[in-house]
């Protein structure tokens, strides 16, 4: 028995506002072998951490009804940006009824989890605005102190395969050399594409800060949401997995690799023409 009505054998659907969530999708068909996913990359709006709240929401909503048309079980929301500015109204969203997952409360619960009581938060422009983040951890512990920062030039450097250099290193060390970073026992790295730097961030903060992503917690609590309500795919049928993306580029082909940790081949289907 499902409390939703959906097929426990359908895929499940995960969106980002471009090839960045790969880095969540890869570590859901590594931990769930046996589920298809669609991936839905929304590369003709990309970066949505330069978009108003109305935008995202708009594109958000509309994504989701999209999955479900391609029969979705479940949706999770791997932008960190879409998840701050639009979950709550994805909730409310009548036309969604499918379990919801996103990247943000997981590495919510498991900075509450670890007890941490000083953190750092880095991420879009969109994502700092929105509070999100300060705002859900503060409501699960009034003690704790939060100190967030934009750092809106890490995506396009990413994007590039632009780090592990020296002047990556610089850039990252003069965004985290502020005073409000001083003492922090974790560094949140709110952005799906902060994992690539990962390492990088690490090596510059040093071993006494825990550096924290959503990648793995957001795996995790969606293998919960399945088990929960019954809509893990228990059958022997084939698994197959699909990555659409509303723009192609040769760029996002290459880049699409590198996020994803292997060959992936991407489809161009643009949700907006209709
Ligand atoms: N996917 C976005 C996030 O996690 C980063 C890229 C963008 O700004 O669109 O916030």
């Amino acid at each position: 028995m499902t409390s939703f009505d959906v097929q426990a054998n359908g895929p499940i659907g995960i969106f980002d506002s471009g090839i960045g969530g790969l880095t969540v999708a890869k570590s859901i068909t590594d931990l769930l072998p046996n589920e298809s996913i669609i991936y839905f990359g929304d590369t003709k709006h990309l970066p949505y951490g330069e978009k108003s709240d109305v935008a995202i929401k708009h594109y958000t909503h509309k994504i989701c009804h999209f999955l479900l048309a391609q029969g979705c079980k479940c949706i999770v929301v791997a932008c960190n940006t879409a998840a701050t500015a639009a979950y709550d109204s994805v909730m409310n969203d009548d036309l969604i009824k499918v379990p919801v997952v996103d990247v943000v409360n997981p590495l919510v619960d498991e900075v509450i989890n670890q007890d941490f009581e000083k953190v750092g938060i880095i991420a879009t422009r969109a994502t700092i605005r929105s509070d999100k983040y300060r705002q859900k951890l503060l409501s699960k512990k009034s003690n704790i102190e939060v100190h967030q920062m934009a750092t809106p030039l890490l995506v396009p450097m990413i994007e590039e395969g632009f780090y592990q250099n020296n002047i990556s290193k610089e850039i990252i060390h003069k965004y985290l050399d502020n005073a409000a970073f001083k003492d922090i026992e974790a560094l949140l790295l709110a952005c799906t594409h902060y994992p690539l730097i990962k390492d990088e961030i690490q090596s510059i903060v040093g071993n006494e800060i825990s550096v924290l992503d959503s990648t793995l917690v957001a795996a995790s609590r969606l293998k919960e949401v399945l088990v929960e309500n019954n809509i893990e795919n228990n059958t022997d049928q084939a698994v197959k997995h699909k990555f659409l993306v509303s723009d192609l580029t040769d760029s996002f082909k290459q880049t699409a690799a590198h996020f994803y940790q292997g060959e992936i081949d991407l489809e161009w289907n643009d949700i907006w023409k209709s």
